[in-house]
């Protein structure tokens, strides 16, 4: 029979993003970055992902020159800012051993250029880890989470110009030497795979003035993003053998609607796809396949002449990744859709759904940690999942069983993959408390344990309410899992 709790030393925790907790988006020096210039979308059609992500030239203009944050939810968060102190403490309330959190690069270069950090901005986050480090929660650190500079964007087109490795690696070194002796763990780029979804978000890459070539630009802004996880990767190895770095991918898994031979084929690509990120983080190679279909597509990628050596060289010590609905694949084109994360899947019979059409599948997470640990055989780390729901305060309480119940099949069926020989090592809720969504800038989409008085539009005491979801998770770490089978 086995053993009812996780591994000894199980990382649980959870996690979040500078640009959907801090707010303060221009105070103490910090310049704007991609997501200020995001906007609330009040009745966004699910399904219209790819329209609620796209920017143009006209929209940041415009969003660059308005000082207000009334229509842009990010510039406020949930105002972690000035609340870290008092989050932090519920989490360690709660008994957290890790919180992955990300480094905003604008509060340390404005505008992604300067030669010299900007004091102000290293020190909120030395405040920071310091509180963590007096209630004994450690730090993972993700170095890009939808937040970069954007004058990178507005001046060089993001990532598709060369340039911005230098400029990321120089950000990525001023922490690693800042941070040091708070931080062991780092991830390099939040959901790389996801440029193909919202490139102007993962980065910076206004579409339009791709002029015809858009895809060849965002595969080339990829190669970038590719090579700056490689270079900053070996930088932080060689600073300090203690840093262990991390690739993070958005899982989405995908099942055939049917066991017809074109579906299983369409399924199978669809997979591959979403493997080919961590094959090159991972491997330190491009996929041969990739490599004929880019070339199939006339896609050509410049790369010097010691990318190659340099992927191959510097691969990561663990992957980690968001794991929040799975989707069907089919071969006929009238098959019923279903939103997901920045996606349109086909919609599984087989599944229940959120209110925002995700569809909820525990099983798929084993299944993807079985799979992901079958084909790379390194420490796994599961560092987003959870369940946007819309919760109300009912005479000062909120009652969210359904979160609950979402969390706990997850963990079931994590402990099942772990008892069956997966590697992973821990585990980060997204989000420990409430902020604003990253696709629809909304904050009525709720993840958190934690709820924060806050509405759509910015309205609210902006005070932190424990959900009944805070005890349990509580008590889940308390036990390291065994309540789950009580
Ligand atoms: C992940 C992102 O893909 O999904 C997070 O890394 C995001 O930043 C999360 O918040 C949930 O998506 P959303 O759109 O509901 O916030």
């Amino acid at each position: 029979m086995s053993i009812k709790t996780f591994p000894d030393n199980f990382l649980w925790g959870g996690a979040f993003a500078g640009n959907q907790v801090e707010g303060a988006w221009n105070i103490d020096g910090k310049g704007l970055s991609v997501a200020d210039v995001a906007t609330y979308k009040p009745n966004v059609d699910n399904k219209d992902y790819s329209t609620h992500l796209s920017f143009s030239r006209k929209m940041i203009e415009k969003a660059s020159h308005d000082i207000s944050d009334k229509d842009y939810p990010k510039r406020r968060g949930n105002d972690f800012y000035h609340h870290y102190k008092e989050d932090l403490s519920l989490f360690a309330e709660m008994g957290f051993k890790v919180l992955r959190l990300s480094v905003a690069w604008t509060r340390l270069f404005p505008n992604g250029i300067e030669e010299k950090p900007n004091e102000k901005g290293i020190q909120f986050y030395k405040n920071v880890f310091k509180e963590m480090q007096k209630l004994n929660i450690k730090p993972i650190v993700t170095l890009s989470h939808y937040e970069m500079p954007l004058y990178l964007s507005q001046n060089y087109n993001g990532w598709v110009d060369r340039k911005v490795v230098d400029y990321f690696v120089r950000f990525a070194t001023v922490c690693f030497e800042e941070f040091d002796e708070y931080v062991d763990y780092w991830l390099t780029f939040n959901e790389i795979d996801s440029i193909h979804r919202h490139p102007f978000t993962t980065a910076g890459i206004i579409l339009e003035e791709s002029e015809g070539k858009e895809e060849e630009d965002i595969y080339q802004a990829l190669h970038h993003q590719f090579i700056a996880s490689s270079l900053v990767t070996k930088i932080a190895h060689e600073k300090n053998s203690e840093n262990k770095i991390g690739c993070m991918l958005t899982k989405l898994i995908t099942y055939p609607l049917t066991c017809s031979p074109a579906d299983i084929e369409l399924t199978l690509k669809k997979n591959l796809e979403n493997n080919f990120y961590a094959d090159v983080q991972v491997k330190g190679e491009y996929p041969t396949m990739i490599e004929k279909s880019l070339k199939n597509r006339g896609i050509m990628i410049k790369m010097n002449s010691e990318d190659r050596q340099i992927l191959k060289e510097n691969t990561v010590d663990f992957l980690s990744f968001s794991y929040y609905m799975s989707m069907a694949e089919s071969s006929n084109p009238d098959a019923e859709r279903t939103p997901g994360n920045t996606v349109l899947g086909v919609k599984n019979p087989y599944l229940e759904s959120t209110e925002w059409g995700w569809q909820i599948d525990p099983k798929g997470l084993k299944i993807s940690l079985i799979e992901l640990y079958d084909r790379y055989q390194i420490p796994l780390m599961v560092v987003e999942n959870g369940m946007g729901a819309v919760d109300k305060v009912v005479n000062g309480r909120v009652r969210d069983p359904y979160r609950i119940e979402y969390f706990k099949q997850h963990f079931i069926e994590m402990k099942k993959a772990i008892d069956e020989g997966v590697e992973l090592i821990g585990y980060t809720s997204w989000a420990p408390i409430d902020l604003v969504s990253a696709g629809t800038s909304q904050m009525s989409k709720r993840y958190g344990f934690v709820y924060v008085d806050a509405d759509d539009e910015g309205r609210g005491s902006y005070d932190r309410i424990k959900k009944d979801s805070f005890d349990w998770y509580k008590e889940v770490i308390k036990t390291n899992g065994r309540n789950l089978f009580n």
